[in-house]
């Protein structure tokens, strides 16, 4: 596991920007795996920065982690919608090669199963992009999640819809209680994996993932079964890190 820590979330951006873009410029079809949330937003914006100045995303596809359950679907804070403000439309990807897990179909397990039988038929992720929960969750994968875990629907904990409520005009009861995610295994399955976390409130929860025993209590700890890892963190997001694993400040 490569840890790289620099000074603040714009920094995380452009250092993880410049990692996807490398792995653009080596499999220009690259299947990208992308993660919601704010913590990928300054990646998001850096690699248009990159598209900005030639490089060529065409054949890239874009297969997300998760979807909320229940939502319409052109709800603006579903996932569907996110990716398509977030990644989708500022890189100029092609919508025909954007996947989302379905969370308006009737039967969540089916579109569930659906998703993951695409994504395998497909070939599987190539470069995954991470966020962490303050709980350790990664993707929906909530405290108790099974390390072997496929893509699945599951409940939402309470402390995650209250995190999220800030998308939902503050309001915890519009924040669904269900969610369709990646299992922890399907996460694991991709080629490259690439964990971005910013802000102290997340340091808890980076120390206990990288540094930490492997196990349910922490889902995000099973990256650290992975032979292929870059995490990037501000020095806010590594603070609780033992000292040996911080790497340099590199910006
Ligand atoms: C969300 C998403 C995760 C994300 C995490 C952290 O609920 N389902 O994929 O990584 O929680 O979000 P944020 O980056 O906004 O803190």
């Amino acid at each position: 596991m490569r840890i790289e820590v620099v000074t603040d979330p714009a920094a995380v951006g452009t250092t993880a920007a410049a990692l996807v873009a490398d792995a653009v410029r080596d499999r220009p079809a690259l299947r990208l795996g992308v993660a919601t949330g704010s913590s990928p937003e300054p990646l998001y914006a850096a690699l248009v920065a990159h598209v900005r100045r030639g490089l060529d995303v065409r054949q890239v596809s874009a297969w997300a982690l998760d979807e909320y359950v229940g939502l319409a679907p052109d709800h603006p804070e579903g996932y569907r919608a996110v990716v398509d403000r977030t990644v989708t439309r500022p890189l100029g990807l092609d919508p025909a090669r954007v996947h989302v897990p379905d969370g308006s179909a009737g039967d969540p397990d089916a579109a569930a199963r659906a998703y993951e039988a695409a994504l395998t038929a497909a070939g599987g992720v190539d470069l995954q992009v991470l966020g962490i929960g303050h709980n350790g969750h990664l993707a929906f994968n909530e405290p108790g999640s099974d390390p072997a875990s496929r893509t699945r629907a599951v409940p939402l904990t309470e402390r995650t819809r209250a995190a999220n409520a800030r998308f939902f005009g503050g309001d915890v009861d519009a924040v669904p209680t269900r969610a369709i995610t990646q299992g922890l295994a399907t996460i694991l399955s991709a080629r490259r994996l690439l964990l971005v976390a910013t802000g102290e409130d997340k340091a808890p929860a980076v120390a206990a993932a990288l540094t930490g025993p492997v196990g349910r209590q922490v889902p995000a700890s099973v990256v650290q079964l992975h032979a292929d890892v870059t995490v990037v963190l501000d020095t806010a997001a590594a603070a609780l890190l033992p000292a040996g694993r911080r790497a340099a400040t590199v910006s």
